[in-house]
């Protein structure tokens, strides 16, 4: 089903993200056809550029990092000539009209009959300024639909979010808003869903009566690379806790909505987020939270700097880039799981992993006191691998009664010839379509900011706490600890 036809305008059009997702996106999108007939592209930026230029640049982006590739067929000309430059100084009304002027010539060519759909790739500091002036440079009063889609930070804590969104929502309703978090377009994180309510022998169990813990990882190899001066001021905790880590721990916990429609999605997602416990205290923060930063260490023989010694970090910053924590979820389904949560930069491996840790079997006359029984796990590999597996126990074949774990596996990117859209594919394509299932609602949004500032806050009270890691390693041994004061231990991630 391809999107209603709709111009598509990205601001920011010669930043990074554009060039290496937004781009690829469009047109891994229009090789699917799903991008219609009727559409246009319009990149905006302040530099002067010819279309030339431009459609150079972008030829050249998807070149290094489509999955579809120009020279091996698809219409790469056709596609090139819906794409336009237009310089803009986005403060400037007189600009905006201009660019409405231009606007409604490609609609009138292009049959799109008045959808406008603004890609904010800019600091979020400018969302409120542009809106006024999509607004009032008259781009808004076209006939079709309109849209805003943005990328985190979504503000810096609760207050400054709210502050943010009542800019932004002088201009646009609610359902005119597209908050991307990219994970959210991910196949693994959308499959939580089917894994879990298309099973009979999954949701029956999927409670405190039979889960024992629930451990989310995403891991990452890269330090903090050229975002040296963004990153210092966001950390771990705003950078990933307070989306990805989040909205992942969401899927898994949240309750069957009653229909698989947008809303009803995210009202029980909003539920999950207000029912997480809230941090007592700085000691509650201390003892539940781990915090670290990356020091000097290595990985395959190589020496890897420490955070403080990157590109733009002060050499005194305290800013962390590893967390981890013990959380709960209050609720009746849930109560006393411990989801223990963990992310950082310069760890061992590149890896997302969901792991539900089921109880033990019943210490009964079979198999009481055993040391080779291990509990049985539900594996969801979110990235980059793709697949789920499930660890059971099964009798080693042989004439004594040893039991070993043994693996069920689907690997799904191991397929040979799936090619798995890209997360932002979907998303546009989603916010094309004006399905928000995939987006972040404000309210769901609020909530994560109001669980989150109480740990900044108590971080702001205990800089001491920081705990330092080589790079290359799993992080502050606490993190360990975290697990074995509840007699549990993180399962290895692949
Ligand atoms: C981004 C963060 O949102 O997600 C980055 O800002 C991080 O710091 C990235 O590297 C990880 O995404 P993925 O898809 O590579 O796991």
């Amino acid at each position: 089903l391809a999107a209603e036809g709709a111009v598509y305008f990205i601001f920011g059009a010669t930043g990074d993200l554009a060039r290496r997702k937004l781009f690829p996106a469009l047109y891994s999108l229009y090789r699917e056809g799903k991008l219609g007939r009727s559409f246009a592209i319009v990149g905006l930026a302040r530099r002067p550029r010819t279309d030339e230029q431009f459609r150079d640049d972008v030829l050249e982006s998807i070149r290094e990092f489509c999955r579809y590739k120009p020279e091996e067929g698809g219409d790469w000309r056709e596609f090139a000539s819906r794409f336009s430059y237009h310089s803009l100084d986005i403060g400037n009304v007189e600009g905006m009209r201009r660019l409405n002027e231009s606007t409604l010539e490609l609609e009138k060519r292009y049959e799109i009959p008045g959808n406008r759909l603004f890609y904010l790739a800019l600091a979020p500091d400018l969302f409120g300024t542009v809106s006024r002036n999509l607004r009032d440079g008259g781009m808004l009063e076209s006939k079709g639909w309109h849209r805003l889609v943005i990328e985190k930070p979504f503000g810096y804590d609760y207050p400054s979010a709210e502050r943010l969104n009542e800019e932004i929502r002088q201009v646009f309703r609610e359902d005119e808003v597209f908050r991307i978090d990219h994970y959210l377009g991910k196949e693994m994180v959308q499959n939580i869903e089917v894994i879990r309510f298309a099973n009979q022998f999954f949701e029956p169990l999927w409670n405190s009566n039979h889960i024992a813990n629930v451990q989310i990882t995403l891991a990452e190899t890269v330090g903090v690379e050229e975002r040296g001066a963004y990153y210092n001021k966001s950390g771990a905790l705003r950078d990933m806790v307070q989306n990805h880590m989040l909205q992942m721990l969401t899927m898994i916990a949240m309750e069957p909505p009653s229909r698989l429609d947008p809303e009803d999605i995210r009202d029980e997602k909003v539920k999950v987020l207000r029912s997480i416990r809230r941090f007592a205290s700085a000691e509650d923060v201390s003892r539940r939270v781990v915090r670290g930063q990356y020091a000097e260490g290595s990985a395959k023989g190589k020496t890897l700097p420490g955070y403080r010694q990157e590109e733009s970090v002060p050499p005194d910053s305290t800013t962390e880039t590893f967390f981890a924590a013990r959380l709960f979820v209050d609720n009746f389904r849930w109560a006393g799981v411990p989801f223990y949560v963990r992310t950082g930069k310069r760890l061992p491996v590149k890896s997302t992993e969901i792991v539900i840790e089921f109880k033990n079997v019943p210490n009964n006359v079979l198999f009481a006191r055993r040391q080779d029984l291990q509990p049985n796990l539900l594996v969801i590999r979110v990235n980059p691998m793709e697949g789920i597996y499930i660890k059971t126990n099964a009798k080693k074949p042989g004439n004594d009664m040893t039991i070993q774990p043994v693996v069920m596996e689907f690997c799904q990117s191991c397929l040979v010839g799936i090619n798995t859209p890209e997360a932002y594919e979907r998303l546009i394509y989603d916010a094309g379509r004006g399905d928000s299932t995939y987006f972040t609602r404000w309210d769901e949004l609020a909530a994560a900011w109001q669980f989150v500032d109480p740990i900044a806050a108590a971080w702001r009270d205990r800089p001491d706490e920081l705990a330092f890691y080589p790079a290359g390693t799993w992080g502050p041994e606490r993190a360990s600890g975290l697990l074995a004061e509840d007699g549990f231990r993180w399962w290895p991630v692949n």
